[in-house]
């Protein structure tokens, strides 16, 4: 059964994160260790559940939210103005100042059309594809890279919603609609849109992203709730799932509880690919690299075990 998520932003579940820094993989050794035992794991995996946040995104270009200084750093014109992550993703600045908050979601969305996924999300999807029951995805971010890596796309869930869908301000319903024919233009020095806002297709009023904000009473959850159905269907059948955490974050750990939760009461394996914040339970497998170099190394040493007839990996466990 799938833990429920929340919808404010503050985690999936009661209970706190699990901070015990048990293998970690620091030191080399460790480190090894964890590649292994991570591609044992995958190796006799019958389906793959790639769990994913922000950091997923960053081998690929495209800058995390951890923390103000991170965030200011992707965003000059809102350090100058003192503007904070939280006060940018809020949904009231569409009603009052909404070129300054399609000035920010204008940016994301053309950064996020123009980027190229990283070599991670190529290796994630070959061992999907030499899995009987494939993959499917549940991230929080709203990049759409997944889809974009070629992912099909009735298997992903977007738990945050994605900013390639557009949704009414007011809201004056609950439906959404593809962002495909809105093409913003930005003043990147003011962080503003200069180009004509989106309207909503039925009222007329702001049309804002389909992004699961801060204080978002507004967010319709439509199209996620459709995903998190096809997730629950999937995972019925899906036989021995590994799952796979790239680059999600504690700050606002539904990525990370959520698989949490489904290792604990399923006994699932659980690999956990973060640069600076991988420490897991002892069940678990923490990974401190970068999400690319980690996959490459791994799916290294599933082919290496491939051509290998002593391959442990492969071995009933
Ligand atoms: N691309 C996006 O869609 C995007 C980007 C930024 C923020 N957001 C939103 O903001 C919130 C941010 O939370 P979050 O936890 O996803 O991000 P976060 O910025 O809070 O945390 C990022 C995590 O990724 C790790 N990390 C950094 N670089 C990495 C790398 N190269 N490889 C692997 N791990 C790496 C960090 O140690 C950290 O734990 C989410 O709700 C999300 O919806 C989305
Ligand atoms: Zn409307």
């Amino acid at each position: 059964m799938r833990p429920r998520r929340c919808r404010s932003h503050c985690g999936v579940l009661g209970g706190s994160e699990m901070t015990t820094p048990i293998d970690t993989a620091g030191p080399a050794k460790g480190q090894e260790d964890a590649l292994l035992r991570a591609a044992e794991r995958i190796a006799r995996a019958d389906a793959l559940l790639i769990t994913a946040g922000a950091g997923m995104g960053v081998d690929s270009g495209l800058p995390d939210f951890r923390g103000t200084e991170g965030f200011w750093r992707a965003y000059p014109a809102l350090a100058r103005a003192g503007v904070r992550f939280e006060e940018i993703a809020s949904p009231s600045n569409f009603s009052l100042h909404p070129k300054i908050a399609w000035g920010f979601y204008g940016h994301r969305l053309n950064l996020y059309r123009k980027t190229s996924p990283h070599g991670g999300f190529a290796v994630l999807k070959a061992w999907a594809e030499r899995m009987a029951a494939g993959a499917f995805v549940l991230t929080s971010n709203v990049d759409g890279q997944f889809q974009k890596a070629g992912f099909d796309k009735a298997r992903v869930c977007e738990i945050h919603g994605s900013i390639h869908h557009l949704q009414c301000s007011a809201p004056c319903g609950p439906d959404t609609w593809s962002a495909r024919h809105f093409r913003p233009e930005i003043d990147e020095e003011h962080c503003r849109l200069t180009s004509p806002l989106p309207r909503c297709r039925y009222c007329g009023e702001v049309a804002r992203p389909n992004i699961l904000m801060f204080s978002d009473a507004d967010w319709s959850a439509v199209r996620t709730e459709a995903q998190e159905a096809a997730l629950d269907g999937w995972l019925e059948g899906a036989g021995k799932v590994a799952i796979v955490e790239c680059g999600a974050g504690t700050q606002i750990p539904s990525v990370r509880r959520f698989g949490e939760h489904l290792a604990r009461e399923r006994h699932l394996s659980l690999v956990r690919i973060n640069l600076r914040e991988p420490h897991i339970d002892a069940d678990g497998i923490g990974i401190a690299l970068g999400a690319a170099d980690a996959l490459a190394q791994i799916d290294s040493i599933l082919s290496a075990q491939d051509s290998n007839p002593s391959n442990p990996a492969k071995a009933t466990p």
